[in-house]
């Protein structure tokens, strides 16, 4: 036990009980995960929570689809989704649904907490109505003309087409996706926390050292524009919990979410006899930790301690925000093949493999997280089965043929394994501070160091000659501590491997108590192999197309192969118009806009700035120095965020499945296309 054991609740964001857990999901449990056993290696008391996130219109609406009730629904994903959990050794000391009596209680605590110290403020709304459903409709189920620019079939809060973004109420032609209605404005009474009351508060909460600081700017950046109340009800029907003052409305599920985290806890508090209010209450000095994913940060940083703190409960010690996972990287896709379930992986690889992967490229910052699918073969089998399997599959057989399985009663080279354990205060350190991947590039340094020894020392020569014979039980003795001090470094990554290390090597434990150990006089048993290297068939197995689901069902309706060739035109309307080879010579994300990206492209001296609804397909920063095509002479436009002048080229429905045209090689910036 460490003498300063801390006591530790960590939780990662609770999943939506409508969809299947997939890949990029599985960044978030496994970086947590990581940081929680290595918590639990070094002696800490630590708790990781998380719950299913089974409330709102979606669920209701998927329940009604499939016929069955919401409670059938998400008692039928929780065990999906515990089961993915599971096969990627996710270690939850519980794992609950917001949907529970005690989340409920919370919930309500919480709510009346804040309203009877100010917090709430009721107020009329006006929102579209469904009248064939009965239902108001969220911006996502409204589908129109966009009031800019004209452009069909758009949603309800912006336009794919033009970026624009605009209230519901003023598309035009509007109509319900659920029913293909016209809607009709209704008047309706909802909450509101009103954030505002807690600026001044959050100014401080936000640069107390509880967040990354590219987490503090972004946040500067909203509190500074003015913080907005944030609407915490919803209408009946909905699943979700009833507000207790308020018959026929419910809370928003983002209200109850994040309270989640707390019922999940009280839920073990009272299976082991914990106080809850030890951990929660305002004199806790325990700490509290949430990772989430960056598109979720404002109801984690803003909203949620502002709720704590009007409702005298404490506020996390930390909020840990990751970035996204892409593939080959592009934004996963369905078309693509690139949306790996959870359980599509696992039907095909081995955990530890991602596991690993995932912790060479995660740091403590926000960048996304590119999972290159070649690239990630080749470093699990040069880093696990090349560099660190290696140092006991080349030196265990000696050990177990040669001297029955007895280890030395000394080490050939205690400097190596003593520089080895050097490096625990780093690696610990790296591991603390959420820097896995220096942690494992470090880890394998080592691995280098221990290989380039047994190779200079090569034991496989002295084992053919009685005379040296001898020589080789203490070296090998030296390889097989160094192994083991190795694999506890890493066991946080690779649990399943530290797990069978440990009976191979026949020790009771490898966490940091461990650490200054060394196996003398010692019996392993004999050595089978640990981890197989990874097959690019299997690798390509995963990658299956599902031309079912395309990223957008709306778009995709419009099957592409059926799509009516355009009316004739004239070889003279051709020339009308002037196709250009470009470079993209810059290419950002545009604030405020979910779908557009602000390319920069070059025509061979003259530059022109286009906007682009492309970003759900492609990363901003992969695009710049690739040549594409546009349309030179099509009139500029004006758009909320600048002029657009011109258009590029791209063949596919829409969303994520869009592809940009590319010359041959050999094509010039500024060349006319005929
Ligand atoms: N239900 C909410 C969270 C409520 S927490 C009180 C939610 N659920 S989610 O299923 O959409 O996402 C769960 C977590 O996975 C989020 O932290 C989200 O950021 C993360 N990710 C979802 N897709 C991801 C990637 N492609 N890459 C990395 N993380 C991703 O949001
Ligand atoms: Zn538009």
């Amino acid at each position: 036990m460490p003498t300063n054991r801390r006591m530790i609740l960590v939780t990662s964001a609770l999943p939506y009980a409508n969809g299947s857990i997939h890949l990029g999901h599985m960044l978030e449990y496994i970086q947590t995960d990581i940081w929680v056993r290595y918590q639990k290696q070094c002696g800490h008391q630590c708790v990781y929570v998380c719950a299913d996130d089974a409330h709102g219109t979606a669920i209701m609406l998927r329940a009604q689809t499939l016929g069955i009730t919401p409670e059938e629904l998400i008692s039928d994903v929780k065990s999906e989704h515990e089961a993915d959990f599971s096969g990627f050794h996710i270690d939850f000391d519980h794992y609950s649904s917001t949907h529970t009596e005690t989340n409920r209680h919370f919930s309500e605590l919480i709510y009346s907490r804040v309203r009877d110290a100010g917090g709430i403020a009721v107020r009329n709304i006006s929102q579209l109505f469904d009248p064939d459903t009965e239902l108001f409709l969220a911006d996502r189920y409204v589908k129109g003309t966009c009031p800019k620019c004209s452009a069909d079939d758009q949603y309800g809060d912006n336009c794919e087409a033009c970026g624009a973004t605009y209230h519901a109420s003023e598309l035009r032609n509007p109509k319900s996706t659920l029913s293909g209605a016209v809607p009709v404005l209704k008047d309706t009474e909802h909450l509101f926390f009103e954030l505002d009351q807690h600026t001044e508060f959050l100014k401080d909460w936000t640069r107390s050292g509880r967040l990354q600081l590219e987490v503090t700017n972004k946040l500067a950046e909203w509190i500074e524009g003015g913080l907005k109340s944030w609407d915490i009800s919803r209408d009946a029907p909905y699943f979700g919990f009833e507000v207790p003052d308020r018959p026929g409305t419910y809370f928003y599920v983002w209200l109850d979410a994040p309270i989640g985290y707390m019922g999940a806890f009280k839920e073990w508090c009272d299976t082991n006899n914990f106080d809850f209010d030890s951990v929660w209450g305002p004199e806790s000095v325990a700490e509290i930790y949430h990772f989430i994913g960056k598109d979720i940060v404002n109801f984690h940083c803003l909203f949620w301690p502002a709720i704590l703190n009007q409702a005298n409960y404490r506020t996390p010690t930390g909020v840990n925000v990751h970035g996204f996972v892409t593939i080959d990287g592009r934004k996963m896709s369905k078309s693509r093949g690139t949306f790996i379930k959870a359980r599509t992986y696992l039907d095909h690889l081995d955990p530890e493999y991602l596991r690993y992967y995932f912790a060479t490229k995660l740091s403590a910052n926000v960048e996304d997280i590119d999972l290159s699918l070649e690239d990630f073969a080749q470093k699990v089998n040069s880093d696990l089965v090349g560099k660190l399997v290696n140092i006991a599959s080349r030196t265990a057989g000696f050990i177990t043929k040669k001297f029955d399985g007895q280890l030395s009663a000394d080490l050939a080279n205690p400097d190596l394994v003593e520089a080895i354990r050097a490096k625990g205060p780093y690696i610990q350190s790296a591991f603390e501070m959420r820097e896995f991947s220096k942690a494992a590039r470090e880890i394998m340094a080592l691995a280098d160091d221990v290989n380039a020894w047994i190779a200079d020392v090569a034991p496989w020569h002295l084992a053919k000659s009685e005379d040296t014979l001898a020589e080789v039980q203490p070296i090998c003795t030296t390889a097989i501590n160094a192994f083991r001090i190795l694999v506890l470094y890493l066991k946080p990554v690779t649990p399943m491997l530290a797990g069978k290390v440990q009976e191979f090597l026949q020790v009771d434990s490898l966490d940091y108590e461990t650490l200054n150990d060394t196996l003398l006089d010692h019996s392993i048993a004999p050595f089978t192999p640990l981890l197989t290297r990874i097959e690019m068939k299997d690798v390509e197995a995963m990658i299956q197309p599902d031309v079912n689901e395309i990223d957008n069902p709306s778009k995709s309706e419009i099957a592409t192969n059926n799509e009516p060739i355009a009316p004739e035109c004239t070889i003279d309307d051709f020339t009308k118009v002037d196709l250009r080879v470009v470079t993209i010579v810059a290419a950002e994300a545009v604030e405020g806009a979910d779908k557009l990206l602000r390319l920069t492209l070059d025509l061979d001296g003259e530059t022109r700035q286009v906007f682009s609804a492309i970003k759900a397909a492609y990363k901003a920063e992969d695009l710049i120095g690739r040549q594409t095509v546009m349309i030179a002479n099509l009139a500029p436009r004006k758009m909320k965020f600048g002029v657009s002048e011109g258009m590029i080229l791209a063949a596919g429905p829409g969303g994520a499945d869009i592809y940009l045209l590319e010359p041959d090689r050999g094509a010039k910036a500024g060349q006319r296309i005929r």
